[in-house]
């Protein structure tokens, strides 16, 4: 390996910037060069390509989203566009990518990679955490606080004028995000994809809230929750058994994405960078970095797509038990 290539594909999170420039002055380092890609697998198969070295990379390990841009690309869906791709990384002699994103990404890495034995390691980047074999995800930690943070102001004008709130975070098919940040803001109920019963739970709760003397309350609501109502529908729902319930909505949205990474997030995309980096010199491929109790490691890709949904037992018991 003496060219690595790097991109960031789908939804973009904290933390990518902090992750290409590991990767950047890892491939520094080791006297490797390293070839930014711009705008994911889009910009792979225009061949949308610019050299970087260790001072390309000053001032963007604070910096949210990611200066490569990011796309979801149809074309790189089809063998014809994978064909192209994989001319432009041939024609740059580019010899092994490393591919920041979520299970879009990794898949089309998977792809890639069997049709034209190319090296391709991944770093799992996604605020949603729903990555199999890391136990955390690039920006994760970062979209957590910016979500607690938001949810903190929100209880403030809720105690104020005795309020029932619907706040809804992201996650399409995880409640990581819901969950977590759910318990560090106090809210009452939590609703996650997850979980069927969730509406059932939530007119529990509320009933509950009501009798202990709680005059102000918060659910979160994971925007993948399936009900099968949207939350300004759920919202209806709830006056219609209760009408005495003074209900708002926020829909907290792409704030989510955003922002300066966390410490944590910095120091996580500078482990998996340079993890990445240095499994691609050992003659790794079709590997996710991660990090599983504190230490960096190796799950192939495939894994990390297709594990089945995880919900932490644990932590719907202590938000049931702190939210009594
Ligand atoms: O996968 C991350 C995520 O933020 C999801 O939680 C959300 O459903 C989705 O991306 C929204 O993506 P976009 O607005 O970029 O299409």
């Amino acid at each position: 390996i003496s060219k690595i290539g790097v991109l960031t594909s789908g939804g973009d999170a904290p933390g990518m910037n902090a992750a290409i420039r590991a990767v950047v002055r890892a491939c520094s380092y080791y006297q490797l060069e390293c070839i930014g890609v711009y705008r994911g697998y889009q910009g792979l198969i225009e061949g949308d390509f610019e050299k970087l070295d260790a001072r390309s990379v000053r001032n963007v390990i604070n910096r949210g989203g990611t200066f490569l841009k990011s796309t979801r690309s149809l074309e790189f869906k089809t063998k014809e566009g994978r064909k192209k791709a994989h001319d432009q990384l041939k024609e740059a002699g580019v010899d092994a990518l490393v591919v920041i994103g979520g299970d879009g990404t990794f898949t089309g890495g998977v792809f890639f990679s069997d049709e034209f034995n190319f090296p391709i390691v991944g770093i799992p980047a996604t605020i949603d955490n729903d990555i199999h074999g890391t136990d955390y995800t690039l920006g994760y930690d970062t979209a957590l606080n910016t979500v607690v943070e938001a949810i903190d102001k929100i209880r403030d004008t809720a105690s104020s004028h005795n309020r029932l709130f619907l706040v809804e975070v992201m996650g399409r098919d995880a409640g990581d995000i819901a969950l977590n940040s759910g318990i560090g803001a106090g809210a009452e109920e939590i609703l996650i994809p997850e979980e069927t019963a969730g509406v059932e739970r939530m007119l529990e709760s509320l009933k509950k809230s009501k009798a202990s003397g709680k005059t102000s309350s918060i659910i979160v609501v994971a925007e993948g929750e399936r009900s099968g109502k949207n939350i300004f529908q759920l919202a209806e729902f709830i006056h219609e058994q209760d009408e005495n319930y003074d209900i708002r909505v926020s829909v907290l949205g792409h704030i989510q994405r955003g922002g300066s990474p966390s410490c944590f997030d910095r120091v996580l995309a500078s482990k998996l960078g340079v993890g990445a980096v240095e499994a691609l010199m050992d003659g790794k491929t079709k590997v996710m970095i991660g990090l599983h109790h504190q230490d960096v490691v190796h799950v192939p890709l495939e894994t990390a797509i297709k594990g089945e949904p995880k919900v932490d037992k644990e932590l719907r018991r202590v938000a049931d038990i702190t939210s009594v």
